[in-house]
């Protein structure tokens, strides 16, 4: 069976182990020798496009992106038709897209036609799976081991909080997360946690959060998509920002995580960026290994023999 990744919960706990493992494993096997990966780009990206592209390479495949407006998706050409052109050419392709519905729409065409080709989420309106990989194996680098860890998320219950909610409580870490009214996690966001096995609690004080937590992490406040909300977001996020005085209450060996990029004054400070408890360029350079621990894992083993 084709091995999508649209969200986090399309791994179960195992999986997201041997994601981390095969991340940090040496002489992987080079599952995409001769063959291509389609990266295909919506919005614009720094960290996501280098680490997946050099991580196709680095099991022996050859990366093509292109950029949503090249392929012109539903007005060139419809999505269904652009994945099956795609899936032509490519042993998976991996897509950062406006709306969610557009990787469904794309692994659901691969499906009917019969090519065992996988989609994988760079980026959605909904997720950011390969994001939270990372971030769960800076988390594991850094204290030695997840289960039992407690990791506070201040502000926008946004794509990438959800990924992260799934990812930690797959991988047993506890998780509080603060964000204003109107910005909030679903109830059936932590519903869907907890039915993963999480510890979470969703909180108004930015202060309860982070209290005694093992990682701090943040994310902008306007997402991609989103600029048009970005003043009045600025007001109603006033308060959520991540700065000295928060990691201050936050554990004794806290770490600040965020996915980037930063806006420096809103959601983070400037001094808890650039400050001593920051590992969030250990955490950028992670997107290249967790994406070539997922890739390994999606393609490797268990996968279909390439046609
Ligand atoms: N964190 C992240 O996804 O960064 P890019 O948007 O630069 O890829
Ligand atoms: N939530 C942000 C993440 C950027 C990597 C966005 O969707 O723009």
């Amino acid at each position: 069976m084709t091995r999508d990744v649209l969200r986090l919960s399309d791994l179960d706990a195992f999986e997201v182990t041997a994601v981390l493992d095969l991340a940090e494993a040496d002489g992987l096997d080079p599952v995409l020798a001769g063959r291509g990966v389609s990266l295909l780009f919506e919005h614009p990206s720094a960290r996501t496009r280098n680490a997946t592209e050099l991580a196709v390479v680095q099991l022996g495949g050859h990366p093509v992106t292109i950029r949503g407006e090249e392929v012109g998706l539903d007005r060139r050409e419809t999505v269904e038709d652009v994945a099956r052109t795609l899936g032509c050419f490519h042993r998976a392709i991996c897509a950062r897209v406006a709306r969610h519905t557009t990787l469904e729409r794309m692994a659901t065409a691969l499906d009917r036609a019969g090519m065992d080709v996988p989609v994988i989420n760079l980026l959605s309106d909904l997720e950011h799976p390969t994001q939270a990989l990372a971030d769960l194996l800076t988390i594991r680098q850094c204290f030695g081991g997840l289960a039992g860890r407690r990791l506070a998320y201040i502000g926008d219950g946004n794509n990438v909080a959800r990924s992260l909610l799934d990812a930690c409580a797959l991988a047993g870490v506890q998780v509080s997360v603060a964000s204003p009214p109107g910005y909030r996690l679903s109830e059936e966001d932590v519903v869907r946690a907890r039915e993963l096995g999480g510890t979470v609690e969703l909180v108004d004080s930015p202060e309860e959060a982070a209290e005694g937590a093992d990682v701090l992490y943040t994310d902008v406040w306007t997402s991609m998509g989103e600029e048009g909300e970005a003043a009045q977001r600025r007001l109603d996020f006033a308060g959520y920002t991540i700065d000295d005085a928060l990691l201050e209450r936050a554990g004794p060996d806290a770490i600040l995580l965020h996915c980037l990029p930063a806006h420096r004054g809103e959601e983070v400070s400037e001094s808890a960026f650039e400050g001593v408890r920051s590992r969030v360029w250990q955490q950028a350079e992670n997107r290249m290994h967790a994406m070539r621990g997922l890739l390994a894992l999606v393609l490797g083993d268990g996968s279909r023999e390439q046609g």
